[in-house]
């Protein structure tokens, strides 16, 4: 099993440059599907989720083509229905993107149920029952999804999510886009990549209204067409490096972000004692010498993001203090503390609550990356622990963070990747060094 070597006691230095937001990338490629041209799509992460989609897309008949390493062409003008790759499916959660983007462009989709890091029960009803207003069959058999609009095109619908939910918002973007007449979104997700996606759909073509806002306003249209596109910078992963700054005692200059999208994680970040200053496009970030204990809950946005819970998770087992983050979002995302627990963290969960009994030295163990964020976070423990931490799994982080491991080097962090050669798997047909 592939493995990061980390050796502790580095301070990060220097300037990092954050890639296009993964949760962008992953809904606007399947949405791709939907327009007849080519879609130049600039900003895109270099990431396995998208190399994924990618492949997914191309396996539907789409041609793929890399510009360079961020700047792809994606045309599914050839494109026919046929069952989606279920392997390929099964891999990730955006996946269930293809159920809204199929439907929409086929008027039939069948996928797997998604795949996906394992926070606990992650239903997809609300996306369902979007389809379902919009005039879909939809089932659930044997682990997959058969949808197939009643009439071979779906018709637009006003449909209350029961739920915030960021997936199910998108899905009916992308399923509604083509569908005949108006379909209103309401208790609609606010996330900047809801908008993000919104952005790609209008600039091909589309007529999506509110984005942003928690009604979503979406006037069918016949068709889309090709256009360039350039993908928003990912909160999550300027959230992580600004946290790792601020663990490891360092200086930091955050570049390519939105710092619109950073104001709750800086906020949080800023009660810890965290120096933090604004630029156009960048931000500054400095740890403090002590760190300050802070209570914190996850939110939808504009609330603070569930995906920073863990990297704060280790921060505050630095902090001087007892401090309390109440998961808002998920029933069960505090696996990764047992990993911690490994290196000498002091956290007592119960339910949605972990506190967490700070000011501890940490030390390096052999741990693993239970999903995305949490691999994100054992890699920021690594970084502050004394001694070497190994930590496996390490596919979870590579779903998500663009060449995180060179990153952090460069910033003065000593980690080594150890490949597994009896598992090596090539980094992806759409990769470009
Ligand atoms: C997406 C992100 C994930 C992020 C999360 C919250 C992708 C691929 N994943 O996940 O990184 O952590 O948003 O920002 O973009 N729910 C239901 N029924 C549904 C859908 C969701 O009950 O049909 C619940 C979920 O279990 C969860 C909450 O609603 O408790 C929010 O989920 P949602 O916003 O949909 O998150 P995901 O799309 O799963």
């Amino acid at each position: 099993m592939d493995q990061y070597i980390i050796h502790g006691g580095s301070t990060l230095r220097g300037e990092v440059e954050i890639s296009g937001a993964k949760n962008a990338a992953v809904a606007i490629i399947p949405a791709a599907l939907l327009v007849q041209g080519v879609c130049r799509i600039e900003n895109i992460p270099q990431i396995s989720d998208t190399d994924t989609l990618l492949t997914i897309l191309t396996q539907l008949g789409a041609r793929v083509s890399y510009l360079n390493k961020s700047t792809i062409e994606i045309d599914c003008t050839d494109a026919r229905y046929q069952d989606a790759p279920y392997d390929l499916m099964r891999k990730i959660r955006a996946s269930y993107y293809l159920i809204g983007s199929m439907l929409g462009r086929f008027g039939s989709a069948k996928t797997t149920m998604p795949g996906g890091c394992n926070f606990g029960v992650r239903p997809i009803d609300q996306h369902i029952k979007g389809m379902r207003a919009l005039g879909a069959d939809v089932n659930v058999k044997n682990g997959f999804v058969y949808a197939d609009a009643r009439d071979g095109r779906l018709h637009g619908a006003r449909i209350y999510l029961d739920k915030v939910s960021v997936g199910a918002t998108m899905n009916i973007m992308i399923a509604a886009v083509l569908a005949e007449g108006r379909t209103i979104i309401e208790n609609a997700a606010r996330e900047p990549h809801i908008v993000d996606l919104a952005n790609f759909l209008n600039s091909m073509g589309a007529d999506v209204r509110g984005a942003g806002t928690d009604t979503i306003k979406i006037n069918g249209v016949e068709e889309l067409h090709g256009g360039t596109y350039t993908i928003i910078p990912d909160q999550i992963e300027a959230g992580t490096y600004m946290v790792a700054a601020a663990a490891t005692g360092g200086e930091v200059l955050i570049r390519n972000i939105i710092p619109k999208h950073m104001e709750g994680i800086s906020a949080k970040l800023r009660e810890t004692g965290t120096f933090i200053e604004e630029y156009e496009e960048a931000l500054l970030v400095r740890g403090p010498d002590t760190l300050r204990r802070i209570n914190l809950k996850t939110m939808p946005y504009p609330g603070f993001p569930t995906d920073m819970q863990p990297q704060f998770g280790v921060l505050l087992c630095l902090a001087n203090g007892t401090s309390v983050i109440t998961e808002g979002i998920y029933d069960n995302r505090f696996k990764y503390v047992n990993e911690l627990r490994k290196m000498g963290a002091e956290i007592q969960v119960d339910g949605r609550v972990a506190v967490i009994d700070g000011g501890r030295r940490l030390t390096g163990a052999p741990v693993h990356a239970c999903d995305l964020r949490a691999g994100a976070a054992m890699v920021i423990a690594g970084m502050v622990a004394s001694g070497v931490t190994e930590i496996d799994d390490i596919h979870f982080i590579e779903r998500g963070y663009e060449r995180f491991v060179q990153k952090l080097n460069a910033l003065g962090a000593d980690i080594q990747v150890r490949y597994d050669e009896s598992e090596f798997v090539s980094p992806g047909a759409f990769s470009v060094s």
